[in-house]
């Protein structure tokens, strides 16, 4: 399939052609403030299993459901006057918040996964939210990645992983946020987040108090039991390499690096350590700074495969605030092997 690349930054009717894609059940890869996103109409189940097909995603991980204007979100989830509901998209929308409601069944179940539930986001940024409304439709959008790769934040992320695949990809430059939207569930009495993301366990508490994060945000979700996000049985967010998260020091990292020394080894450390470091290394932000970490985590990963590392050691980041998000995208990425050196 030829992909057009379209630029909304320096052709005006980018825009609109973008939407008239999606009008028509075709794919298009647009830009979000978290990570790129692969839109379908997400009321024309055709349009939405050619989402499935491009990105190799199992068929029981329900997509997010993009918006541009606060009342659609009566028109595909039941909100049953839940006052959470608007309060939480008074302090976080347009942004990178998910919530999660018994769905309508405007939406097909192919959306869902087949749950009786659907996520809902508006996104911040300008071009996603154009395109919602130039088409007048809600938006299907997972991650545009190939199932399993990382998220991606940039338009040649997008490119090496959609091109051929998709009628249209939407050029607009690199993600703010770099990770993926937190996504809350609201089907309950406590709210639980069941993916850290760009909104924080404290943002959230603050505005309807408690509120849960679940288990599977830093361990692995035992094999019996059921997901509640299906997403997080899934390996995710992997570069080729194997990776191990190492709980240690500064001094205590590199001793450790050095006693496991291979071929193709490198390191995933932070801003200023490379130089320190006994093999090829990459960095990810500096150790304090948790935004930068969730901007450039991802592409991190696509950079360690570039290098064709096949063994990675990685520094372990803090999981205080948006720092959950990333521990939890780097643990799954390392298939949780996380140890104390
Ligand atoms: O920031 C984001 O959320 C990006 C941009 C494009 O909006 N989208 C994104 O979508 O990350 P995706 O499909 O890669 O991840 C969605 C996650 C999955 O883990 C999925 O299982 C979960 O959200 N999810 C979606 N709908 C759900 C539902 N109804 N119930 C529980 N989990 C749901
Ligand atoms: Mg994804």
């Amino acid at each position: 399939m030829y992909t057009r690349i379209l630029k909304p930054f320096e052709d005006k009717n980018a825009i609109s052609e973008a939407a008239e894609i999606l009008k028509n059940g075709g794919l298009a890869a647009i830009p979000t403030e978290t990570v790129y996103g692969l839109a379908a109409n997400a009321l024309d189940a055709q349009a939405v299993s050619r989402i499935f097909e491009a990105k190799g995603r199992p068929s029981d991980n329900p997509l997010i459901v993009h918006i541009s204007d606060f009342n659609d979100i009566y028109e595909i989830a039941e909100t049953g006057g839940d006052k959470r509901v608007k309060m939480l998209a008074e302090a976080f929308w347009p942004g990178a918040l998910t919530m999660v409601l018994p769905k309508k069944d405007i939406i097909p179940g192919i959306v869902s996964g087949n749950l009786p539930t659907v996520g809902v986001r508006m996104p911040s940024h300008n071009i996603a939210r154009e395109i919602i409304r130039a088409c007048a439709l809600p938006l299907a959008a997972p991650s545009a990645n190939i199932s399993g790769f990382p998220s991606p934040v940039a338009f040649e992320h997008v490119f090496d992983d959609m091109n051929g695949r998709v009628e249209a990809i939407v050029d607009g430059g690199d993600c703010e946020i770099g990770l993926e939207s937190t996504v809350l569930s609201l089907c309950s009495e406590t709210a639980v987040i069941l993916r850290p993301g760009g909104v924080t366990l404290d943002m959230i508490s603050r505005i309807i108090g408690k509120t849960e994060v679940h288990a599977s945000a830093l361990q692995p979700i035992e094999t019996h039991t059921e997901a509640a996000s299906p997403g997080m049985k899934y390996k995710h967010y992997s570069p080729k390499a194997k990776i191990t998260v190492v709980k240690a020091t500064l001094p205590q990292f590199i001793e450790y690096v050095k006693a496991n020394m291979c071929d193709s080894a490198a390191v995933l450390c932070f801003e200023g350590e490379q130089e320190k470091m006994p093999c090829a290394a990459i960095s990810f932000g500096s150790e304090k700074d948790y935004s930068e970490q969730a901007r450039r985590l991802f592409s991190a990963l696509r950079e360690l495969d570039l290098l064709e590392a096949r063994r990675v050691y990685a520094r372990c980041p803090s999981s205080e605030g948006i720092g959950l998000a990333v521990c939890n995208r780097l643990f799954r990425a390392a298939g949780f092997d996380v140890i104390n050196s």
